[in-house]
C-alpha cells in the first residue's frame, strides 16, 4: 500500500517498511548516498529519500532527476537532518519514468505567462500545486456551507434554450456543418431549436427553489464575452443559491457569509498550502482575509453609491451618471478607497438590469445586489426576483421575450407563487480574492479566453 507523503510527514511513529512514490523536486549525491526530495501533490512539503549506491533499483539513481517519478520502499526514520522531523532510508527503490534535461521546470522562479503556456506541467510547481489543492479545499467548503444550511444540491442543465441574463454572450451548441454551404435552420438541428452553453443555472435553479426551499448549483458556466481581463474567463465555475421565501435583505446576508466563510476557510483549512501565497503573491494575504472575515461588509444603495462616486473628485476614465453601469473602475475605488471593505451596493437603475429581478415600489429600481470586494470588484451578482406574475410578464415583455419559449419559468409565479431570492459567486473571482493571485487564468486549471483554447 502506498501512503501519502502528506500522512508520512504527519507521523507519530517511525515504521519498518513503508511505501511511497512521487516526482523528483531535486536530487543531490554526496559519499555514496543520493538524497531525493520527493513530492507526491498530496501536500507541499516533500518526502526526503536516502539512497545507497547497493540497494536494488540503485543503478537508475543517475537518471533519477527534477521530474523524473520515483516508487520507494523503506524505512521512515527520525530525519538526522534539519529542516524536515522524518525521511526515508531506502531499501529499493525503482525509477518509473525518466525526465530528460529539456523538463521545462528545472529552474525555480519563471513568469506566470510562461508557466500558462505550460499549463499541464504547472501543478507540479509548489505555487501551482497548492493553488490547485487550494481551490479543491474551497469547492468542498462550498459544498460543506450549503450542507450545514440544508440546502439541496441541484444539477442545472449545461445545454440549454434559454438566455438567462439575456445579454447574448452565449456559445451556440450544434450538430450542423458551418462549413456545408447550404444554409440550414435550427430545425433540422440536433434539439430542433437553437440552443446554447449555459451563462447560469438561475432560471432552472429558481424552478427547484420553487419547489424544495433552498437550493444552490454549483457548476461551469459560460460567456462568449469578448473581454480580454484578468478577470473573465469563457468558461469559469459559478455557485448559485436560490432560497424561496427570501427577500433582498436575506440574499445580501446570505451572501456576507457566504464570503466569510469561505474566507475562514481559507485562513485555517489549507493544510499549509495559504504560507506559499503569502510569501510570493500577497504579503499582507492574512491580515487582509482576517480583517474580511471579522468585519462587517459595508452596504450601499446604487443611488448613494452614485452621488458619492460624484463627489470623490476623481477623473474616472467611464463616466458616472445615474442611469449608467458602475464600471470596474469605479467599483474598485468605493471597496478599495472609499468604504476600504468588502461592500454591497443595492438597487439599481431597471434599465440596466436583466428581466426577472424584482420591481421595488419606486418604479425606477430593481432589488440588484452586487457584492464587491477589494482587488476585485464584483464577486457576487444577485436580486431578489419578480414573483408577481402581471409584473414579470410586463418586465419579459420589455426585455422582448417570448412567453411562449418561457412558459416554464412564468408557470412559478402562475402556481403557488413567493418571494425569493438568489445570487451567483464567481468560484474563481472567490479563488483569486483568497489567494491574491492577479489572473483568472492563473486560478483555473485549463483557461478558457478569446483565441485560447489550448489542452
Ligand atoms: O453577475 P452575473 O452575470 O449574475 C448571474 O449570472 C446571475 N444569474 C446569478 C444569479 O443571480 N444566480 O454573474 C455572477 C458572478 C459575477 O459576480 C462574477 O463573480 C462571476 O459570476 N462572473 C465571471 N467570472 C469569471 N469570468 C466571467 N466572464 C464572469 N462573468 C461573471
Ligand atoms: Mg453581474
Amino acid at each position: 500500500m502506498r501512503s501519502l507523503i502528506r500522512d508520512l510527514l504527519l507521523s507519530t511513529a517511525t515504521a519498518e517498511s513503508i511505501h511511497a512514490a512521487g516526482w523528483v523536486r531535486t536530487r543531490r549525491d554526496s559519499k555514496g548516498f543520493s538524497f531525493l526530495e520527493l513530492n507526491d501533490g498530496s501536500c507541499m512539503g516533500n518526502l526526503q529519500v536516502i539512497a545507497d549506491a547497493g540497494i536494488p533499483g540503485s543503478e537508475d539513481l543517475a537518471k533519477m532527476s527534477t521530474g523524473a517519478s520515483v516508487s520507494v520502499e523503506g524505512k521512515l526514520v527520525a530525519s538526522q537532518g534539519g529542516g524536515q522531523a522524518w525521511e526515508v532510508q531506502a531499501t529499493s527503490i525503482r525509477l518509473l519514468g525518466e525526465a530528460p534535461d529539456d523538463f521545462p521546470l528545472q529552474k525555480k522562479g519563471h513568469s506566470p505567462e510562461f508557466l500558462r503556456s505550460i499549463a499541464h506541467l504547472r501543478p507540479r510547481t509548489n505555487l501551482y500545486g497548492a493553488m490547485f489543492r487550494v481551490r479543491s479545499r474551497m469547492s468542498h467548503a462550498v459544498h460543506r456551507f450549503f450542507a450545514e444550511r440544508h440546502f439541496h444540491y441541484i444539477h442545472t442543465p449545461i445545454i440549454t434554450a434559454s438566455d438567462c441574463e439575456g445579454a447574448g454572450e452565449m456559445f451556440r451548441v450544434t450538430t450542423l456543418d458551418p462549413v456545408a454551404g447550404k444554409a440550414k435552420s435550427y430545425a433540422e438541428d440536433f434539439f430542433g431549436k437553437a440552443a446554447h452553453l449555459t451563462v447560469s443555472g438561475q432560471l432552472e435553479g429558481e424552478l427547484f427553489a420553487c419547489a424544495l426551499g433552498n437550493i444552490y448549483t454549483f457548476g461551469p458556466t459560460f460567456r462568449a464575452e469578448n473581454s480580454n481581463t484578468s478577470r473573465h474567463a469563457a468558461e469559469f465555475w459559478m455557485i448559485e443559491p436560490e432560497m424561496a421565501f427570501c427577500d433582498l435583505q436575506g440574499d445580501m446576508d446570505l451572501a456576507e457569509s457566504m464570503v466569510k466563510y469561505l474566507v475562514k476557510e481559507a485562513l485555517d483549512g489549507q493544510d499549509g498550502d495559504l504560507s506559499i501565497f503569502e510569501k510570493f503573491v500577497d504579503k499582507g494575504l492574512r491580515e487582509r482575509l482576517e480583517f474580511v472575515a471579522d468585519n462587517p461588509f459595508e452596504r450601499v444603495s446604487y443611488t448613494e453609491a452614485v452621488e458619492i462616486l460624484k463627489k470623490s473628485g476623481k477623473s474616472f476614465e467611464y463616466p458616472v451618471e445615474y442611469g449608467l453601469n458602475l464600471q470596474s473602475e469605479h467599483e474598485r475605488w468605493l471597496t478599495e478607497e472609499h468604504f476600504k471593505k468588502p461592500t454591497t451596493v443595492f438597487n439599481y437603475p431597471k434599465e440596466i438590469k436583466p428581466f426577472y429581478m424584482r420591481l421595488n415600489d419606486d418604479d425606477k429600481t430593481v432589488t440588484a445586489m452586487d457584492l464587491l470586494v477589494p482587488g476585485i470588484g464584483e464577486i457576487v451578482g444577485g436580486s431578489q426576483r419578480e414573483e408577481r406574475l402581471d409584473v414579470l410578464i410586463e418586465n419579459m415583455e420589455r426585455h422582448g421575450l417570448s412567453m411562449e419559449d418561457y412558459a416554464w419559468y412564468v408557470d412559478t409565479r402562475k402556481y403557488g407563487t413567493v418571494p425569493h431570492a438568489g445570487f451567483g459567486m464567481g468560484f474563481e473571482r472567490m479563488l483569486m480574492f483568497v489567494t491574491g493571485m492577479q489572473n483568472i487564468r492563473d486560478v483555473i486549471p485549463f483557461a478558457r479566453t478569446p483565441g485560447h483554447c489550448e489542452f
